[in-house]
């Protein structure tokens, strides 16, 4: 079996580059998909600050996300990309380049929430000004076991261990996360990296794993090698069609493709039976599935 998994994990990397419900008083679903937060709701507020994560939860989003790094002391914190150009602002030895070359400390200077305001005037709020990048542990201290986390490991320069996955399932365990994720899967933890994946179910064989997948490479050949070893797959929602999730959902995986935004895009994945999608605007993926029912079996939960 352990041969089947790395072999599976080889394949793959060819391909590779590398319920809290919503808010109180949020109307009820007609279609029960998995509503989740791309960077929090990024679309509306600085991806990866807790005005994104908190808008996303108020907007009814089930699972908020976190793109975690190691900083360079050790510290798991939450950010995209791999470098601090695009969304952070402060001083230039702490606030660009590469992530994984700062410590907290550095990283605590910078001003993730200005780019959003200057990027999107029409939607710029004067308390993004000045967010700062979260840890994951103050991820955890603030939303406790009320929420589930969808959490991307991305590559990085953390080559001292303990690995990215280890310091996630220490976190966990300190926020008493484990069980919920075992038994309703209330964290998720995803990767575009099956060798990521694989030494997560090795540390930890019940968590929840979703296999992320680079364009045009989710098809009939690489699913049965990711249902060896995952809860799901979160496609590119350019590779979704309704026999891909026909496919999955005869191996057992769930589907989550990624990143759907618009409401005629919402509404045109979800009819063909996903059971979630990764949007920058939970509210309206919430309105779609509040407003229809798609003629879908239960989703895989
Ligand atoms: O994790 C799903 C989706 O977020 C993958 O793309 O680049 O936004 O992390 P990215
Ligand atoms: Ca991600």
């Amino acid at each position: 079996m352990r041969h089947a998994l790395f072999l599976a994990a080889a394949l793959l990397a060819g391909c590779s580059s590398s319920v809290a419900p919503g808010g109180a008083g949020t109307p009820a679903l007609k279609t029960d998909q998995v509503i989740v937060a791309h960077r929090g709701a990024s679309g509306h507020a600085p991806e990866h600050t807790f005005a994104a994560y908190d808008q996303a939860l108020a907007m009814g989003a089930e699972y908020i996300e976190q793109d975690v790094y190691a900083t360079a002391d050790g510290v798991l914190v939450c950010l995209h990309d791999t470098t601090l150009n695009r969304t952070a602002r402060g001083p230039a030895e702490n606030c660009s380049g590469s992530v994984g070359s700062k410590t907290l400390e550095q990283l605590k200077t910078c001003d993730m929430g200005s780019w959003f305001n200057e990027t999107y005037p029409d939607r710029a709020r004067p308390e993004y000004a000045g967010q700062k990048i979260p840890t994951l542990e103050e991820v955890f201290q603030r939303y406790g076991k009320d929420v589930n986390y969808y959490i991307e490991i991305k590559p990085g320069l953390d080559l001292t261990p303990p690995s990215v996955a280890q310091r996630l399932l220490d976190l966990m365990a300190k926020y008493g996360l484990r069980d919920g994720a075992v038994t309703r899967h209330k964290v998720l933890v995803q990767s575009f990296i099956p060798t990521v994946l694989l030494e997560m179910r090795r540390l930890d064989p019940e968590i929840p794993l979703i296999q992320l997948m680079q364009p045009a490479t989710t098809n009939a050949a690489t699913l049965p090698l990711i249902a060896a070893y995952s809860f799901g797959v979160g496609p590119p929602v350019s590779d979704v069609n309704a026999s891909l999730v026909q496919q999955a959902h005869g191996l057992g995986l769930a589907v989550h493709p990624y990143t759907v935004n618009e409401t005629e895009d919402l509404e045109r994945v979800a009819a063909l039976c996903v059971d979630g999608m990764f949007t920058n605007f939970p509210d309206r993926y919430r309105a779609v599935l509040g407003a229809n029912k798609f003629d879908c079996p239960e989703p895989i939960r």
